[in-house]
């Protein structure tokens, strides 16, 4: 075991590369950072399960989340200098789905969804913070999932997902002057991002069903518009490049690009796609000088992006939770997990139906072991039986529609297995037996 000293070594033998970057992604146990479609690391960096990822332009910092560290939630890293810190100390059932940082005062900001609250923390030399962050909006009815900044006008902005009444909404750095921007025609707003180019608030919508959009309005909320409107995707985060719109879908396991300006007719263009692993986080490596340029509205980020003022994110998070057990609990006194009934793995990270049914959905029995409801057409105890296989004979083409395989004969066969060659009749009518039976209804006399 070397987890710190291993994870600083693997950091700085991998991430050598990384300057000239385009987009980095969260995915699994890897911080991935892309150029034109190709990965430029492609080794992991020792964590266990990352999702929320945030960048820092001014600072050439990520920041990012592991859903099962044992002793912290919320990490630095630093491009230049290849460091990683621990931020903010884990809780234990925190579900961290959106992290924005401010660069211009330093603040760090995350929604919470199950605590129903944004938390933050300074990075400001000498300041004070909560160990599991301080608490600044502390919501009843609302389910906040994504945040975004924005450092020009000094305005966190959420999205809600409780899906009665989702809204996006902003704040103040400081949690007052809190006002609802947008409220209709929203779904699920699973993510937000602010353009300071344009000026202007990019969302992905999680619409009822199978529909999705990609919807953008200026940052008050008005002159809103639909960038792309489509179905299959499932929308997870969102970022904004100097040109483009990327995010992470989990319907195809894809990352999807779109320029910001392209016409309603234009389609996404993947730009990546993912196996095994579901990515989760998105950020574009846009410069601060490409945000702001053309604005005089932005002192602030000017400032900043020629004098990198610094920041201290040395924090000691105590590393005494030990062992964290994801579906179960820890057995007491020794570093070893007692699952939950349907959950395996060193910290009950992995559910037994994980990869267990082929052709179907999974739920446990009261005992904890899995069990398939197999789609149409499927059977056995993994659903790997396909009653379509060898079913149709003679080329007949089999569907799975019902809950029996049904066949579509060629012109020349017939039955319900298309194993019946169709016989012609003598007098050569050049038409089935079947169709002259109907036609000499009316024309033949028929014998
Ligand atoms: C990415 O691809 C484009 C077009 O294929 C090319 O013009 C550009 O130089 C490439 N950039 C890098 C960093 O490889
Ligand atoms: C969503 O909002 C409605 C209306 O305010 C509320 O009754 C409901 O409890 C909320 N749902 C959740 C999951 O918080
Ligand atoms: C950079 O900013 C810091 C903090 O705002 C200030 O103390 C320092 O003088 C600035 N340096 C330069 C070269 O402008
Ligand atoms: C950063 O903060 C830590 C903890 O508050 C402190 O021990 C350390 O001296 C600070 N470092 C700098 C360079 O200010
Ligand atoms: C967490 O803290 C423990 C000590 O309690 C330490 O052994 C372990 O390396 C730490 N884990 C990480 C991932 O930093
Ligand atoms: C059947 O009749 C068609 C014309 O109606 C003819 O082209 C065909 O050769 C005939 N077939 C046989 C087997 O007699």
């Amino acid at each position: 075991m070397c987890k710190t000293q291993c994870l600083l070594a693997a950091i700085s033998l991998t991430i050598g590369l990384v300057n000239a970057w385009d987009i980095a992604i969260t995915t699994g146990d890897q911080l991935e950072f892309y150029s034109n479609q190709t990965k430029i690391n492609s080794e992991g960096m020792r964590f266990r399960d990352l999702t929320a990822l945030a960048y820092d332009a001014v600072h050439n910092m990520l920041l990012f989340v592991d859903r099962q560290n044992d002793n912290a939630s919320i990490f630095s890293y630093h491009l230049a200098t290849k460091k990683y810190q621990s931020l903010v100390r884990r809780r234990s059932f925190e579900n961290i789905q959106g992290l924005a940082f401010d660069p211009v005062m330093s603040l760090l900001f995350w929604t919470d969804t199950n605590e129903r609250s944004i938390f933050w923390i300074s990075l400001k030399p000498g300041s004070k913070n909560e160990l599991y962050g301080n608490l600044l909006i502390k919501m009843d009815d609302e389910m906040p999932r994504a945040i975004a900044v924005d450092s020009c006008r000094g305005y966190i902005y959420w999205t809600n997902t409780n899906i009665t009444k989702p809204s996006i909404e902003r704040a103040r750095f400081d949690g007052t002057d809190r006002k609802v921007v947008v409220n209709t025609d929203l779904f699920m707003p699973v993510s937000i991002a602010v353009d300071q180019r344009t000026k202007r608030l990019y969302w992905a919508d999680d619409k009822e069903g199978i529909h999705y959009s990609i919807e953008s309005s200026n940052l008050d909320g008005n002159d809103r518009k639909t960038v792309l409107s489509g179905t299959y995707h499932q929308p997870n985060t969102l970022t904004i490049s100097k040109d483009s719109v990327y995010w992470v879908d989990w319907g195809f396991r894809s990352v999807w690009k779109l320029a910001k300006d392209a016409s309603a007719d234009v389609e996404p263009f993947e730009l990546l796609k993912f196996s095994n692993e579901v990515p989760f986080g998105i950020v574009a490596n846009y410069d601060i000088s490409d945000q702001i340029e053309g604005s005089n509205d932005c002192a602030a980020l000017q400032r900043l992006s020629q004098n990198k003022s610094a920041i201290n994110d040395t924090f000691n998070i105590p590393r005494d939770i030990g062992l964290f057990c994801l579906h179960g609990v820890k057995l007491d006194g020794k570093l070893e997990c007692k699952c939950s009934p349907g959950y395996t793995g060193e910290r009950c990270e992995v559910s037994v139906c994980y990869n267990f049914c082929f052709q179907g959905d999974c739920t446990l029995s009261s005992e904890g072991q899995p069990m398939c409801r197999c789609q149409n057409g499927f059977s056995g105890i993994r659903c790997e039986l396909d009653a379509c296989k060898g079913y149709c004979l003679n080329n007949g083409v089999c569907s799975r529609s019902r809950q029996n395989p049904t066949c579509q004969c060629g012109t020349d066969y017939e039955g319900s297995r298309c194993e019946t060659l169709k016989v012609y009749t003598t007098t050569n009518t050049s038409v089935p037996v079947t169709s002259v039976k109907e036609h000499c209804k009316y024309v033949y006399k028929c014998s």
